[in-house]
């Protein structure tokens, strides 16, 4: 159960003396920290945990992260030089779209394993290895042939960009092990995208398994790598009700025991679920107003802050932190006891974090205090839309706050 320190944003907002309405992302490192611990503790022997830099690769959370960590996923090399920096664990470079020079870089660089996504890619790999006369470590990433999840995104089990469809994966095989630069280390299936179904998550790593092991068995293939990437979700729609993290870590002990005679090192690749809660996004209510019958809240800040919501179309999230000061010497906006559609500072009606939720009370001056922001928030969003100023970035670690 993943808990919200609610202390990191008020530390932050009691000391905020800007006289510019607040708009910020706020860290917690400390609940991070707290929480990686648990995640890694947790996990049977057999695992290794990555952290999946693509959903969020702030320094100071890598840094947090760094030691608690096997490793990173990372999906370019601007993500390599960030993981480079500051750690010499190893890196999983994965991806769709792999560029020569960052296959290149990678192989000289701190990188242990480069994931292989096609035919083509596996031969531009063989190609640059033979040149810079060095062996590949690699994964063969897998689309597999049947359905892993309800999740409403999918990588695998349906047509998509990611892997090699599981039908060709043999003849990829034939061909890998025909490339002396080329050394197959293991398979990797990540598949999906916020699963909150800890039952079918287990299905798909015993797929996995079973899969990785028949093609192991057939090629004699030592192998021993097994990736199931991430895909943890956030129960965005129902925070009381989260993903259960630990039946998943008791279902993969079970996994360990029922291998137990096969050499198995199952990777996980968290992302979403490592860092979402440790981050807020905040955001003062600049207006209240009703059109049409409706109430509207317009922020400063949305959706070119916080696209998730908007790409989701769901409400994101939040509780209010409500702020006494009024200052003009006029009426203060509000409302009481009503549905809010709470709307950002852009000029598209597509900017929306908040679908017609019910609040008790809401006022122009008011923060929203958007939960779980950590993960894909910010550096997913199109942030220079209408050349509105950033969010702070704000970091906390024992109530000392850290402005960037
Ligand atoms: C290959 C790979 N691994 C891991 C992840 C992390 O997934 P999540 O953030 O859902 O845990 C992703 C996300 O897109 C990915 O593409």
């Amino acid at each position: 159960m993943i808990t919200i320190n609610k202390s990191a944003v008020e530390s932050y907002l009691e000391q905020n003396n800007e006289s510019d309405p607040v708009c910020a992302y706020v860290y917690d490192l400390d609940h991070l920290k707290d929480h990686a611990q648990h995640l890694k503790e947790s996990l049977p022997n057999f695992c290794e945990l990555y952290y999946a830099v693509k959903a969020n690769p702030a320094v100071q959370l890598l840094e947090t992260l760094e030691p608690i960590v096997d490793g990173f996923e990372v999906a370019s090399i601007g993500e390599i030089n960030k993981v480079d920096e500051l750690s010499e664990k190893p890196m999983l470079f994965g991806g769709p779209g792999k560029k020569d020079h960052e296959m290149i870089e990678a192989m000289q660089r701190n990188v242990d394993y480069i994931n292989v996504e096609s035919v083509h890619e596996l031969n531009r790999m063989a190609y640059l290895a033979d040149q810079a006369q060095v062996k590949i470590p690699i994964l063969l990433r897998v689309n597999l042939s049947t359905n892993v999840s309800d999740s409403h995104i999918r990588m695998s089990g349906v047509p998509t960009q990611f892997g090699i469809d599981e039908r060709d994966i043999r003849d990829v095989i034939d061909k890998a092990l025909k490339y002396e630069q080329i050394e197959i280390k293991g398979f990797h299936f990540h598949a999906m995208s916020n699963n909150l179904d800890v039952d079918a998550h287990l299905r798909f790593v015993e797929m996995a398994i079973e899969k990785a092991l028949t093609w192991r068995k057939h090629y004699d293939l030592e192998a021993p790598i097994i990736d199931i990437g991430g895909g943890i979700g956030i129960n965005y729609w129902d925070t009381s009700d989260p993903f259960d993290w630990d039946a998943l870590a008791e279902g993969l002990s079970a996994f360990e025991a029922k291998y137990i005679d096969e050499t198995i090192t199952l990777f996980l690749e968290i992302g979403r679920y490592m860092t979402a809660g440790c981050g807020s996004y905040v955001s003062e209510v600049l207006d209240v107003k009703t059109n049409h019958g409706e109430h509207f809240a317009v922020l400063r800040g949305g959706s070119h802050h916080l696209r998730l919501p908007a790409a989701w179309k769901m409400s994101h999230p939040f509780r209010i932190h409500s702020v006494e000061d009024w200052h003009y010497p006029f009426e203060r906006p509000g409302i009481l006891n009503s549905e809010v559609t709470v709307a950002g500072e852009l000029c598209t009606p597509n900017d929306v974090l908040v679908r017609k939720e019910f609040v008790d009370q809401l006022r122009a001056g008011d923060i929203m205090v958007f939960e779980y922001a950590g993960a894909y928030g910010w550096t997913i969003s199109h942030h220079d839309f209408l050349s509105h100023p950033h969010p702070e970035q704000v970091f906390v670690a024992n109530n000392v706050v850290h402005k960037v």
